[in-house]
């Protein structure tokens, strides 16, 4: 079987300096995979150049067994790629579902439309309450939500998450956790990446440890979660 993305000795550069320096992995249909990993790892850069917003120096990019490496950004969400990048990146002075309808900007289905967004509403019920308020009022795990929604928008086959748990309190950070739990068990595939190593690797499938633009560790999310050098490096523990 072939995986629904393949990332085959990727290598992205910013001018001369090699941010991500051939990295490889997998995502199936159906897993929560997760990268961690400390700041600076080129783990953003990494999604970035799977949305086609960077163009990689070298390596592959397959989904569903096609080349990515030529195509433009607008077409990789129109093949089911969707992206909630670090920083949530809303527009503070649309409302909510505007925000959200942006999302859905290479769909003509009205109807399927609607019941997305309703289904955004049903998945974070504090977004359909306000959905006629300015983006900017929400507290940040509220955009985080905004932003997970409307990238869930474009119906992708596969979500990527960068770091959505970045900047929120542990109440909010939970409740981001659990919806992508939710997610997970609807069948949504995930590529997420985290600063919370334990959580993500809690639910993850597969998780991939990155240093400096390489991976240094892959396995299943338990194994790592219970990996001693892990546990010293990203859990805190000595
Ligand atoms: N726009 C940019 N221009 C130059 N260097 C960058 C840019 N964005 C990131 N970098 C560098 O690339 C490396 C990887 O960054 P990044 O992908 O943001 O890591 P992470 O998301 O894991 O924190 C870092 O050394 C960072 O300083
Ligand atoms: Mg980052």
């Amino acid at each position: 079987m072939t995986a629904l993305l393949e990332v085959e000795d990727l290598r992205v550069a910013y001018g001369k300096i090699e941010a991500v320096k051939g990295i490889s992995f997998s995502v199936e249909a159906g897993e929560v995979v997760t990268l961690i990993g400390t700041n600076g790892a080129g783990k953003t850069t990494t999604l970035r150049t799977l949305s086609g917003l960077l163009k990689p120096v070298g390596g592959q990019i397959k989904f569903e067994g096609k080349s990515l490496r030529k195509t433009p950004a607008h077409k990789i969400v129109s093949l089911g790629l969707a992206h909630s990048p670090e920083g949530r990146h809303i527009f503070p002075r649309m409302t909510i579902e505007e925000n959200l309808l942006l999302g859905a900007f290479l769909r003509k289905d009205t109807a399927g439309i609607n019941k997305d967004v309703q289904r955004a509403y049903d998945l974070f019920p504090i977004l359909g309450e306000r959905r006629k308020q300015a983006a900017g009022t929400l507290s940040g795990g509220e955009q985080q939500m905004l932003a997970m929604g409307r990238a869930l928008m474009s119906q992708p086959k596969l979500l990527m998450l960068d770091e959505p748990s970045m900047g929120l309190s542990p109440i909010m950070m939970q409740k981001i956790m659990a919806t992508i739990a939710e997610l997970k068990a609807q069948g949504t595939t995930i590529l997420l990446v985290e600063q919370n190593a334990q959580a993500a690797l809690a639910l993850a499938d597969h998780g991939h440890v990155m240093e400096i633009g390489k991976v240094v560790l892959s396995g299943s999310g338990r194994d790592l979660l219970h990996d001693e050098s892990v546990r010293k490096a990203y859990l805190g523990e000595d």
